[in-house]
């Protein structure tokens, strides 16, 4: 144990590590039975009028309502077309900035760009997520709306984002891709701002495969995105139309996707006590090791728990520390490598960084209805790079027991020894 796995000492751990997946690694036959039915039914797109009040679909929606507190849920097909969606709930169009954190997947800032509205990059805070003081400090008089988006299963500071967003009447709408199921201060993420989104794809808490929701309070946002969500407008032959029509796309989710995901935010709790609780423990375990440093919220309730990070000194140690815990035996990543292309930095974020739309063109930062002036660079957020540049991730799920802690700390420990 005296000598690093890298430098041809004896690694920490040979069994193979333990799947990455969360709500993935759950399916079974339970969904098997789930899709069975509606094959059985027939009845695979949602909108059939025949059987309408039994619909996958809407029990989804239900589901949702209830396990967020918000009045009205839209299921959609992905989290980008549920940020589009609430984007275009919320009013934002051409003209517009919203205020998105540096750090996000590479969705956030298209959606917006996708509505015609200028993206504006702001950096984020040891938590992984938005720094409030630099928020306030993008605000122009063109700023619409805020995106708070809670990474890797932490909470954005809610409050302070709130009440920031009362201060200049900004809506708020939280991106809970990768938070599903999390909390801030006893309320559910996606019900605390104007309109919250969530994505079921492969890698997130539970999953459809692809698929995504959209939550909210307001009647008049919820039939909004309705309409976006779908331009032949079905939901309106059954539900009355309180608002002008304007054109939409089809984002709608179909019965098998529905039914799939149907039953899963039951599991929930138990996966992400299980995650929050091993979070808890690494942390507890780690805080007192020299030389890497965990940000205060970590292990806390703004944790979901589904991703280990902690911080080296520099950019150097951070690819060695990430590469010798690789080598021990626990999987571990760089949270931002320039050699990748990772599409959760901003850097990487091409169409931005060019200021490029799908026509050759520079729409919406072109637009003669945009009065204001944005510039992207590497250098635009330097404090996120620098954070993300030292950032080591081990990604963690509801499958770690204690054996795999202890794995985790003694490959921690012993790089730490060795190398840092
Ligand atoms: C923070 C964030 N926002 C939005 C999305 C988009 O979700 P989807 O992949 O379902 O379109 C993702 C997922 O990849 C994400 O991580």
């Amino acid at each position: 144990m005296d000598k690093l796995a890298i430098q041809g000492g004896v690694p920490v751990r040979t069994k193979p590590w333990v799947s990455k997946f969360i709500g993935g690694e759950e399916l079974g036959q339970e969904e098997k039975e789930r899709l069975l039915r509606v094959l059985d039914k027939k009845r695979v797109f949602r909108y059939v009028p025949e059987g309408l009040e039994d619909s996958e679909v809407g029990q989804l929606e239900e589901e949702y309502r209830r396990f967020t507190g918000a009045k009205y849920a839209l299921a959609v097909n992905s989290g980008t077309s549920a940020l589009i969606c609430a984007l275009i709930a919320a009013g934002v169009g051409p003209g517009d900035e919203v205020i998105i954190p540096a750090y996000t997947w590479v969705a956030t800032a298209g959606a917006v760009a996708l509505v015609n509205a200028v993206p504006v990059l702001c950096e984020i805070d040891d938590s992984l997520t938005i720094d409030p003081q630099d928020l306030e400090s993008k605000i122009t008089p063109l700023t619409k709306a805020i995106i708070a988006v809670h990474m890797r299963g932490i909470s954005c500071d809610m409050d302070r984002i709130m009440s920031i967003a009362r201060k200049y009447n900004l809506k708020v709408i939280e991106d809970a891709a990768q938070a599903n199921g999390g909390k801030y201060k006893g309320q559910m993420l996606g019900s605390i701002g104007d309109v919250g989104c969530f994505s079921l794809q492969q890698s997130k808490v539970i999953t459809t495969g692809e698929g995504g929701m959209v939550v909210t309070d307001s009647e008049t946002m919820w039939q909004r995105a309705v309409l976006y969500h779908d331009g032949a407008m079905y939901q309106f032959r059954f539900t009355e139309r309180k608002i002008p029509a304007f054109p939409g796309q089809n984002y709608r989710l179909t019965e098998l996707q529905a039914a799939l995901s149907l039953g899963q935010i039951g599991k929930m709790p138990a996966m992400l006590n299980k995650t929050q609780a091993v979070k808890k423990r690494l942390v507890e375990l780690l805080r007192s090791v020299p030389k890497i440093e965990l940000s205060p919220v970590f292990g806390t309730e703004r944790d979901l728990g589904i991703s280990l990070v902690f911080y080296v000194e520099n950019s150097t140690q951070a690819r060695e520390t990430a590469e010798a815990i690789t080598a021990e035996g626990i999987p571990a990543q760089l949270v931002y490598d320039p050699e990748a292309n990772d599409q959760h930095v901003y850097v990487n974020w091409e169409f931005l960084m060019n200021k490029q739309d799908p026509w050759g063109g520079s729409y919406p930062w072109s637009s003669p209805l945009y009065k204001g002036e944005v510039h992207y660079s590497t250098e635009s957020c330097p404090r996120t790079l620098d954070l993300l540049g030292r950032a080591v991730q081990i990604r963690l799920n509801h499958l770690i027991e204690e054996e795999d802690i202890q794995d985790i700390v003694k490959a921690v420990h012993k790089v730490v020894h060795y190398l840092l």
